[in-house]
């Protein structure tokens, strides 16, 4: 079977040559999947994307069209893909739920250490050789309310961490998890209660049709004045305007993020010659209490390696008729 990787990035092709180890005719390129790039799939009957690849119901006939019938996604999150009109296509897809929780939970704990203690600012400051302290006052996280929004892998093993940094840990998810409120003394609530009580947020669920714009203006003006929200899940569970109206108007302490909104045709390449056009990404990065970074979490050794054995673990499931566990299920709803 020949396997087309889609937004190939020259450091995860080493990974993903090593997983397949010979087995599938493998072709890796770095354009990302739309209603342009789609034909490039002709020949070939499985593909696999990434949460930049654009496969919308245009992009999946035309692929069904050309004789494919697997993509393997090489993300947790499929917001990217209508898996309704996949099934009416007859596309098989799966993606890789589990390849690293700890990779996108670390990397939280990252930008929440950096935003508060202000590492990214300090930073900035020391190669001007400012060593001055007044910009860079953050507090003690123990003690504080930690609001997490998301608690199934990701935000599970973000529990976990943030019990030991002492933390009280208040959540919203649609689906409790006893073993957290045994184990951690989570407390699930309401999300106006976690708005309203938390010193740090944390987004960790899925984009669906009920996450878009979760954090709305109304959402904001719950908060209490300080806290801080990090996002390392989807970009447009935030309503960016709504965002730097709440930065704008000192409703909250700082923002920081390894999504965006409209990621698509920005993130993932150096526009450092040309710049970019998204005003409301230029409006973010001047505020000095926001911290983003280019959809970096996942990339780890561990999770790339990860990553690279599930992709071709869910085209040996399929070529060998066997049951894929990561097959997407279709009575989920995604945007
Ligand atoms: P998961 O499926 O294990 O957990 C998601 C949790 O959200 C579940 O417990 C679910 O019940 C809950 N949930 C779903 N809809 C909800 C709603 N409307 N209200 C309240 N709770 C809801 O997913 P996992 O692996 O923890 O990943 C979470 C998200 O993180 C992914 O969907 C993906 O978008 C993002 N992600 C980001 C990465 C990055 O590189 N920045 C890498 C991997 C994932």
């Amino acid at each position: 079977m020949k396997l087309l990787v889609y937004s190939a990035q020259d450091f995860e092709i080493p990974f993903l040559k090593k997983a397949n180890s010979a087995r599938y005719k493998v072709k890796y390129i770095p354009d990302a999947l739309d209603t342009n790039t789609a034909i490039k799939a002709v020949g070939f009957e499985a593909i696999s994307i990434f949460s930049g690849d654009d496969a919308c119901l245009v992009v999946l006939e035309k692929l069904r069209d050309l004789g494919i019938k697997y993509i393997t996604l090489r993300s947790a999150g499929y917001n990217n893909i209508q898996i309704k009109a996949a099934k009416r296509f007859g596309l098989k897809v799966a993606n890789a739920p589990d390849y690293s929780p700890n990779a996108i939970a670390e990397h939280t704990v990252a930008l929440l250490l950096s935003l508060n203690r202000k590492i990214f600012l300090a930073d900035r400051q020391i190669r001007t050789y400012n060593f001055e302290q007044k910009k860079l006052m953050g507090f003690d996280l123990v003690n504080k309310t930690f609001g997490i929004i998301g608690t199934g892998r990701i935000g599970s093993v973000l529990v976990k961490i943030m019990n030991g940094f002492g933390c009280k840990i208040l959540a919203h998810d649609l689906l409790p998890n006893k073993k957290l409120v045994e184990r951690y003394g989570v407390e699930y609530v309401e999300l106006e209660r976690l708005y309203k009580q938390s010193d740090v947020i944390s987004i960790n669920v899925p984009l669906t049709r009920e996450t878009h714009y979760m954090v709305s203006e109304e959402a904001f003006t719950l908060m209490k004045p300080g806290v801080l929200i990090i996002n390392t899940a989807r970009g447009a569970i935030v309503d960016t305007k709504a965002l730097i109206m709440a930065l704008m108007g000192k409703k909250i302490a700082g923002y920081a993020a390894d999504v965006y909104e409209k990621e698509k045709g920005i993130f993932f390449k150096d526009n450092s010659d040309q710049g970019i056009m998204d005003e409301n990404l230029i409006n973010l990065l001047s505020f000095e209490n926001v911290l983003i970074t280019p959809h970096q979490a996942y990339v780890t050794q561990e999770a790339l390696t990860n990553i690279a054995e599930i992709t071709f673990d869910n085209l040996d499931r399929w070529v060998k008729g066997e049951t894929c566990r990561n097959e997407l299920g279709y009575e989920t709803l995604v945007l």
